[in-house]
């Protein structure tokens, strides 16, 4: 059987309007959603996506009036080298009948104004790593306009939610670095030059291949430390696991009034 087989067999045929990828310590608000959890092993052509603190199940059905597909896990680039690991989970969300993904990460920041455990909505992103989701794509529709990537109608439904709950969103650029090391402060100040406000190992690819689906897209960023170089706190996976969970209770309240607002879909 197809993934697609196997949702439908588990969750129902009733088609999905939306996908949400959850970042590192971020697995909670999978949980909130009324239906299945389905292991990503069970999936034909769902990514490995090992990394600690990761929870490698999607989960299909309700969430605030919404019917949606959230993935509890990414296999990130750095994991085996495929910039393309989320392709076929995305193609599978948009053949449930997805139109929207909303992305989410834990980053570092590089602007003073965005502290550990605050958010940012992502309004555009610079691609450090040199890598593309689309390389050996041989049809014409690789040449993705990346314009308005980040979809203004989706980024403008973010704000207004977090507007309603009196919690800041700012906006701003994500910078895709390889991972797995953390930047070098070198590289954050040249970043910073280049202007990048936080920085992460992940998110810029399924953008790629979300617009490349034809999905509208968002993401934001949980600001998980400051990035290497800006504060005296020592920068590690286990940081990131511990403080992730502070943003992630006020991306869930987000995206929660996003969803029963959801003429943005
Ligand atoms: N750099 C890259 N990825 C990250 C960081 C960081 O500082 N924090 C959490 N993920």
């Amino acid at each position: 059987m197809s993934a697609i087989d196997i949702i439908r067999a588990r969750a129902g045929a009733e088609p999905v309007q939306l996908g949400l990828i959850l970042g590192s310590g971020l697995g909670h608000l999978a949980h909130a959603v009324q239906g299945v959890a389905i292991p990503y092993a069970d999936l034909p052509g769902f990514p490995h996506a090992a990394v600690s603190g990761h929870n490698p199940n999607l989960h299909v059905g309700t969430l605030e009036g919404v019917r949606v597909a959230i993935f509890g896990a990414r296999e990130h680039y750095y994991e085996k080298g495929n910039p393309a690991a989320m392709r076929p989970a995305l193609e599978v969300l948009k053949a449930l009948g997805a139109g929207s993904l909303i992305v989410t990460n834990a980053a570092g920041s590089l602007r003073p104004d965005i502290k550990p455990g605050d958010l940012m909505l992502l309004n555009d992103h610079i691609n450090f790593s040199g890598l593309n989701p689309l390389i050996g794509e041989p049809t014409d529709a690789r040449f993705v306009p990346m314009t308005e990537a980040h979809d203004p109608g989706l980024r403008a439904g973010l704000k207004a939610a977090a507007a309603r709950l009196g919690i800041p969103l700012p906006e701003g650029v994500y910078a895709w670095y390889s991972g797995p090391s953390f930047e070098t402060p070198a590289e954050i100040r040249a970043i910073k030059t280049l202007g990048g406000d936080t920085v992460g190992m992940s998110t810029v690819p399924e953008v790629i291949l979300a617009r490349f689906l034809g999905l509208k897209v968002a993401a934001i960023s949980t600001v998980t430390n400051m990035a290497a170089g800006m504060s005296d706190e020592k920068i590690s996976h286990e940081h990131t696991k511990a403080m992730a969970p502070l943003g992630a209770a006020k991306l869930e309240r987000i995206i929660r009034d996003f969803l029963k607002e959801s003429k943005f879909l």
